[in-house]
């Protein structure tokens, strides 16, 4: 891996020590975490970027318990999300007496995503757009200073080895986010990987349904979608994940979803021709997603997955299942 990283880049990739699964004591991480916070925060007050996923969830947790009411909790609803997501977040957070605010920036990010096919444009849109312009914007209106958000030592890897830009990846690739979107970032989990930050979260009460949960990539849907990223083609990519999600859900495996096609293909419908989507589907097996296997799920579920998805989700004529190990696949699409 070392062959891939930019000379420039080189002195960025030693600074983080990762703390493994066996060695992360978690009442002495949260402590170490919540002090940091509050010497970095003082009597101000932090915006946390909450997604649903598993490390944004966490770092909501450490953020509030670090800093109560001052903790300013924001869900971006950028059209991307999961089937029903702001709602269940909203509601389960609420359970945990923390406040979340919705923000509604669908047309910023559909703007933004307009025409952009390359798999790094989109990416480079998104972060922009979340980063920049909506993020930009909550954090000057509030006066906070900071933004609390989940980057997990993954992430960085990836991105400094250059196999992905992650979007939340900035310091690593020697860019200075006060500098560049006007605030400071704290980033309470970088030295843990997947499983040390689902151990954090059941320790500070998260419950299992959001300690557990499947990963779910920052881009969103929009990493599941080849080619352009529009209103429609996520609605498609969505529905499919819905059923995708429901039916692998007693799987066991560490992550699953669903990918939309560029490619049309002829199929049939009702006797008639129908050039029509593809829809490939992934489930894998892997620890903390640097390596992963494709599950062997049985051929039933294969096809139950296959004859609903061409059932219910318009003009899919197509579905897949993907077999390549990563690598050289990644997990997502793009
Ligand atoms: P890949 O596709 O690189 O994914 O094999 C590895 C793991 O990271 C998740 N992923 C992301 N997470 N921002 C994130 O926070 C991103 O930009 C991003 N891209 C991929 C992916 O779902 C998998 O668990």
């Amino acid at each position: 891996m070392q062959d891939f990283i930019p000379a420039t880049l080189l002195k960025f990739t030693t600074v983080i020590k990762e703390i493994t699964l066996q060695e992360l004591n978690p009442e002495k991480f949260i402590n170490e975490r919540i002090k940091e916070i509050r010497n970095a925060v003082g009597d101000g007050i932090a915006i946390n970027a909450l997604s649903g996923g598993v490390d944004s969830s966490v770092v909501t947790m450490l953020g509030y318990l670090a800093l109560g009411k001052r903790l300013k909790s924001v869900f971006v609803e950028n059209g991307l999300m999961r089937e029903g997501e702001a709602e269940m977040i909203y509601n389960l957070f609420e359970k945990l007496d923390v406040e979340v605010e919705i923000v509604d920036a669908r047309a910023e990010f559909y703007d933004a995503l307009k025409g952009v096919t390359g798999p790094e444009e989109k990416r480079e849109a998104i972060t922009q757009t979340f980063y920049r312009n909506v993020f930009g914007r909550i954090v000057r209106e509030s006066n906070a200073k900071y933004l609390l958000q989940g980057t997990i030592l993954t992430d960085v890897d990836e991105t400094v080895a250059g196999i992905k830009r992650q979007h939340n990846v900035f310091v690593q690739l020697g860019i200075d986010p006060h500098k560049a979107f006007g605030y400071k970032i704290i980033e309470p989990l970088i030295r843990l990987r997947k499983e040390g930050v689902r151990k954090i979260g059941e320790t500070v009460g998260l419950p299992a349904s959001l300690f557990a949960r499947i990963p779910f990539p920052g881009p969103a849907l929009a990493a599941r979608i080849i080619g352009e990223v529009t209103p429609e083609r996520i609605d498609t990519v969505r529905k499919a994940t819905v059923i995708v999600e429901r039916l692998l859900e007693s799987s066991g495996a560490f992550q699953y979803l669903a990918i939309l096609h560029e490619d049309r293909v002829t199929g049939m419908r009702d006797g008639k021709r129908e050039f029509g989507q593809q829809i490939e589907i992934r489930c894998w097996n892997s620890k903390d997603s640097r390596i992963a296997r494709p599950t062997k799920l049985s051929f039933d579920l294969l096809e139950q997955m296959a004859e609903e998805i061409t059932n219910s989700v318009p003009g899919v004529v197509s579905v897949t299942y993907n077999i390549a190990t990563k690598p050289p696949s990644t997990i997502e699409a793009i």
